[in-house]
C-alpha cells in the first residue's frame, strides 16, 4: 500500500523551507486530480479497455486505482498513464479504500450503472466541514435506486432509471455520480442545477469517447441518453488548474516570474482575474501564462463560489499571498463551512487574519513579516498555502503533515525546487 504511512494525527514527515528566493523559472502542469479520479470511476462502466494519459502520480490516485482493482478490473499504471480493463466482480468499496478519499462516493454511480447494486462507506477526505452526501442520495433515490444507509455503511440497490434530476445545489460530487449512474439508463435523464465545474466536462468527455451521449457538461443542464455498452477508449486528462494556481500564487508572494506552460487559459480565468486585480502582470498565450509579480501586491475582496467564480480550492493560497498585499483584503469562504485550518497556522507565523464569521469570512491585513516557525498541514490546500507562505518567511520553515499535500500534488518539492525555492524533503 502506497499510503501506508499515512494516518490521522500521525504525521511521518516534514517540508524544510529557506525563504527569501524569488521564484523564477518554467514550468509545465501535469494533469488534474479532480478530473482523474471521476474519470477513473468512470472506467469502471466500460466494457474494453480504457487507456487514461496525463495521471498525475499522487496518493489519490493510487488509491483510486487499488479501488478498481478490489472491483475485480485489471490496472496497469506506468508513469502517468493508467490502463484499465476487464469486468467488475465486486460492488462493494471497502470501508479502508472509502475512508481514504471524498472521490471514493463516485464509484457508487459507476458500480451502480453497470450491475444495479453498490456499496461503500461514508467517504473520507479532507476536512473542510461536515460534507454531507444528502444530494448524492436524493439524486439516486429519483433514479429509483434505494438508498439503505446505516451506520457509516450505504447500500444502493436497483438498475439507475432515467429522470429529471435538479440539483439543490450545484454539487460536483453529486452532479459526477448521477450522470456517472444515468449512463446506461434507457430514455433521457437531465440534471438541472449542475455543477459546471471544467473537471465535468473532462469526465463527461471521456465518456463520450468511449460511445456515451452526453450533452451539457459545463453547464447547469446536462442531458445523457442513455445508451447499451460504452468501448474502451483513450484519454488525456486535462491540466490541473490548482496546481497552476498554486506555482502562480509562489511567484506572487516572492515577487518572481513564473512561466506556466501546459494550462487551460479558460479554466485558469477566475484564478487569473483575482491575481491581475492584485497587481500580478499575466499574460497569456495558447496553453501558457506568463506571470510578471515584480511589483507590491495591492489587498483584493475574494468571495469562493462554484465555478466560474474563483474556485474554493485556491482560498487558502491566496490567503497566503494577501498576508504580503498592501491593505486590508476580505475573502469569503462559500462552499466550506471549516475550510480554516490553515489560519491559525498562518497567524502563528505572523499573519495578521482576522475571522469575522468562523470559518467563512476573513480579514487579511498586510504586508506583514513572516518567521519561520513549525507549522502543521492540516488538508491539502491549506499545507500548500503554508508551503507558499513559507517562501518568504525569514529563516526556515518546517511544514509537517506532508501526507496531506502529496494528496495532490505529485512532487511539490521537485517543481518548486524547479523554480527557484529552497526546500527539501525529510522523513520524521
Ligand atoms: C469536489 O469536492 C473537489 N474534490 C473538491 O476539491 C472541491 O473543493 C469541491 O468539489 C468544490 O469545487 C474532488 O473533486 C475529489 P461538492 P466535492 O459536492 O464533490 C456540500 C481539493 O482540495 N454538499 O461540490 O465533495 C459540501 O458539504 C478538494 O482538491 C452537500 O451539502 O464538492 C460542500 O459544502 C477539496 N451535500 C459543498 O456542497 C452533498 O450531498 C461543495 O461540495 C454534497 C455536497
Amino acid at each position: 500500500m502506497y499510503y501506508k504511512f499515512f494516518w490521522d494525527g500521525d504525521y511521518m514527515a516534514s517540508f524544510f523551507v529557506v525563504g527569501g528566493n524569488k521564484i523564477n523559472g518554467e514550468i509545465s502542469i501535469g494533469g488534474a486530480k479532480n478530473a482523474v479520479l471521476p474519470i477513473l470511476a468512470a472506467c469502471a462502466l466500460v466494457d474494453g479497455e480504457s487507456i487514461i494519459k496525463n495521471v498525475p502520480n499522487i496518493s489519490d490516485v493510487l488509491v483510486a486505482i487499488d479501488i478498481l482493482r478490489s472491483l475485480g478490473f485489471k490496472v496497469l499504471h506506468e508513469k502517468n498513464t493508467v490502463v484499465v480493463s476487464g469486468k467488475i466482480t465486486n460492488n462493494t468499496i471497502s470501508k479502508e479504500y472509502s475512508s481514504k478519499m471524498r472521490s471514493s462516493i463516485t464509484f457508487l454511480g459507476a458500480i451502480l450503472g453497470r450491475t444495479g447494486e453498490a456499496t461503500c462507506y461514508f467517504p473520507g477526505g479532507c476536512k473542510l466541514g461536515e460534507r454531507p452526501i444528502e444530494l448524492h442520495k436524493k439524486g439516486f433515490s429519483k433514479m429509483g435506486i434505494e438508498v439503505i444507509e446505516n451506520d457509516d455503511k450505504l447500500i444502493c440497490i436497483g438498475k439507475p432509471e432515467a429522470a429529471n434530476i435538479m440539483l439543490n445545489f450545484p454539487s460536483v460530487g453529486a452532479t459526477q455520480n448521477i450522470l456517472l449512474a444515468s449512463v446506461y439508463a434507457k430514455g433521457i435523464t437531465i440534471i438541472t442545477n449542475a455543477a459546471k465545474e471544467p473537471e465535468i466536462i473532462d469526465m463527461a468527455n471521456f465518456l463520450n469517447i468511449c460511445g456515451a451521449k452526453i450533452e451539457g457538461a459545463g453547464t447547469e443542464t446536462i442531458i445523457i441518453k442513455g445508451v447499451n455498452k460504452l468501448e474502451g477508449g483513450e484519454y488525456t486528462v486535462m491540466p490541473d488548474r490548482i496546481i497552476a494556481g498554486t506555482y502562480l500564487a509562489a511567484a506572487a508572494i516572492t515577487n518572481g516570474k513564473i512561466v506556466l506552460n501546459n494550462i487551460c487559459v479558460k479554466d485558469m480565468q477566475p484564478i487569473t482575474l483575482q491575481f491581475k486585480k492584485m497587481g500580478v502582470d499575466i499574460v497569456t498565450s495558447k496553453n501558457m501564462l506568463i506571470v510578471n509579480a515584480g511589483k507590491s501586491l495591492t489587498s483584493v475582496n475574494v468571495k469562493t463560489g462554484t465555478h466560474p467564480n474563483f474556485p474554493t480550492d485556491m482560498q487558502a493560497q491566496i490567503m497566503a499571498v494577501l498576508t504580503q498585499a498592501k491593505g486590508t483584503s476580505q475573502i469569503e469562504e462559500n462552499i466550506f463551512e471549516a475550510r480554516d485550518k490553515h489560519v491559525t497556522e498562518l497567524v502563528k507565523m505572523g499573519a495578521n487574519i482576522t475571522s469575522v464569521l468562523k470559518g467563512r469570512h476573513f480579514f487579511v491585513t498586510g504586508p506583514t513579516k513572516l518567521k519561520s516557525t513549525l507549522v502543521c498541514a492540516e488538508d491539502l490546500r491549506g499545507g500548500a498555502a503554508l508551503v507558499i507562505a513559507a517562501l518568504v518567511a525569514e529563516g526556515e520553515m518546517i511544514v509537517k503533515g506532508t501526507e496531506y499535500i502529496e494528496r495532490g500534488y505529485e512532487d511539490i518539492v521537485r517543481d518548486l525546487q524547479l523554480i527557484g525555492a529552497n526546500i527539501y524533503k525529510k522523513e520524521d
